[in-house]
């Protein structure tokens, strides 16, 4: 029996199959719980896919964040913990690898991202100044409004359009960014602040020539530019695919000269670092690090550990040469990119080109007769829960708050749930099991309606927010 219609994955792209660099050692056991159980589960969690129980999820893409599966090495890194209250070793292993990698000078260690981003934040900003940035991140701007910040979005416009096929989409528009430097005067911009790659922009990159043209701006006007590295393996790994000049590079040496572009980063190390926990702050002025290491002790613990066990900053010194190698990061993207390439044969809208992290689908082109303050990536997200245990979030108007000024919804352009791909977690099969998930959901969307919400917290209300259904 033959069947000339069926491919392999690799056939399916055009090239030779690979596979990811890795095999399975160990596994964790998945249950699905019936429909009626489903429904009756996201009804007590209010509609918020934060609020299920994980042991209620069969696939969870909520996020790819401290989701990753931890490889043998980091493992054994686990049981060389030095959990010595000051001078662990397993600092200066951590401290040696953000320095060969990344070639920041000082490292400051912390409990996850938003921990260094409340210290940078802190220690930076002065009230009443402004932060450009290429689209905002929801703890990021919130540390930087809590630290009395401004945060002005300086993205290229094409970001916030889910069809446009710009290869980087997370560029900064220099315009933009001059624009407001000569308006609100240089003394009144804190730093410039950049994220690669964009997560809320649907895990889109920044180009190497746009971080070099940023560098020669900010250098005119003496700011500083701090990066959220979170995600800058996948960051390197597309700017590798897509300049010219880089084809040939490692990812890790794209990694090194885009980081010298700028004077010092914070970082998740929950995402590219395949760890569970971790987190950075590291730069290159001493002064700066000397307020900062002083800072971390009264947030985080001593400037050795920033809340981290040593046994933790052993598999994140690990993680992180694992994670910047090309195959890992290209079997890592490439999963993603299988699930977006199936959803957009099907042509179900999502966030083009597909990001580095996740899917983004797009739900107001999913459900033009869901308003927005009806909450349509909410919705999105409560659906497909129900219809197959996938697990997402919503990406939208309730992620981005209300404006602080005027109390009101802010209306972002982008109103996506994201389906996020844990690194090393699933196999090509559960990817299958999702984009079936979605088609079905896609398939009866008009019969769907939107939701109120009926309890809002006042920080981040996405992760606590409860809603009802308007039918
Ligand atoms: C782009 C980006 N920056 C910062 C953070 C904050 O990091 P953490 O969750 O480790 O506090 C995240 C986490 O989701 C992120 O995606």
């Amino acid at each position: 029996m033959s069947d000339s219609t069926l491919h392999t994955m690799g056939q399916q792209f055009g090239r030779r199959s690979w596979a990811e660099p890795w095999k399975i050692k160990m596994v964790e056991p998945l249950q699905m719980i019936s429909e009626e159980d489903r429904s009756r589960a996201i009804e007590v969690a209010g509609h918020n896919t934060f609020l299920l129980r994980s042991e209620d999820v069969y696939i969870d893409l909520l996020t790819d964040s401290g989701t990753s599966a931890m490889s043998d090495r980091q493992w054994a890194g686990i049981m060389l913990g030095d959990e010595a209250y000051a001078g662990s070793r397993n600092f200066y292993n951590l401290e040696d690898a953000v320095r060969d990698y990344y070639g920041y000078k000082h490292v400051v260690p912390t409990h996850q991202g938003r921990g260094a981003e409340h210290l940078i934040s802190q220690t930076v900003i002065k009230p009443g100044q402004f932060v450009p940035g290429n689209m905002y991140f929801t703890t990021t701007r919130l540390h930087q409004e809590l630290a009395g910040g401004i945060f002005v979005d300086v993205i290229i416009d094409e970001a916030h359009d889910p069809n446009d096929e710009h290869p980087f989409k997370g560029d900064v528009n220099l315009e933009k960014l001059e624009s407001l430097i000569l308006e609100k005067g240089v003394e009144n911009i804190a730093y410039m602040s950049l994220a690669g790659t964009v997560n809320m922009a649907g895990g889109q990159p920044v180009s190497m020539a746009n971080v070099k043209a940023l560098r020669a701006l900010c250098d005119r006007y003496g700011i500083p530019i701090y990066l959220d590295a979170t995600r800058m393996f996948e960051n390197a790994y597309f700017i590798q695919q897509r300049e010219e000049d880089y084809r040939q590079k490692s990812v890790a040496e794209i990694l090194k000269e885009f980081c010298q572009y700028t004077d010092g980063a914070w970082m998740s190390s929950k995402k590219d670092h395949l760890v569970n926990i971790g987190g950075w702050l590291a730069v290159n002025d001493p002064d700066l690090f000397d307020q900062l290491r002083n800072r971390v002790v009264i947030y985080e613990g001593l400037h050795t550990y920033g809340g981290m066990a040593g046994r933790d900053m052993e598999a994140l010194a690990v993680g992180i040469a694992e994670g910047v190698q090309d195959d890992q990061v290209r079997a890592r993207v490439g999963q993603v990119e299988y699930l977006g390439t199936l959803l957009l044969n099907w042509d179900i809208p999502i966030v083009k080109p597909v990001g580095g992290h996740a899917i983004f689908l797009d739900a107001k082109s999913f459900y033009p007769h869901i308003a927005q303050d009806q909450f349509p990536a909410q919705t999105l997200a409560s659906q497909l829960y129900v219809d197959s245990g996938v697990r997402g979030m919503e990406r939208g108007i309730v992620s981005a708050g209300r404006d602080p000024e005027t109390g009101d919804h802010r209306y972002p352009a982008l109103e996506l749930m994201r389906l996020a791909v844990p690194r090393r977690v699933y196999t090509q099969a559960h990817i299958d099991v999702v984009a079936e998930g979605v088609k079905t959901v896609f398939d009866s969307r008009e019969d769907t309606v939107g939701l109120k919400m009926v309890y809002e917290p006042e920080y981040l209300r996405f992760f606590q927010a409860r809603f009802e259904s308007v039918g």
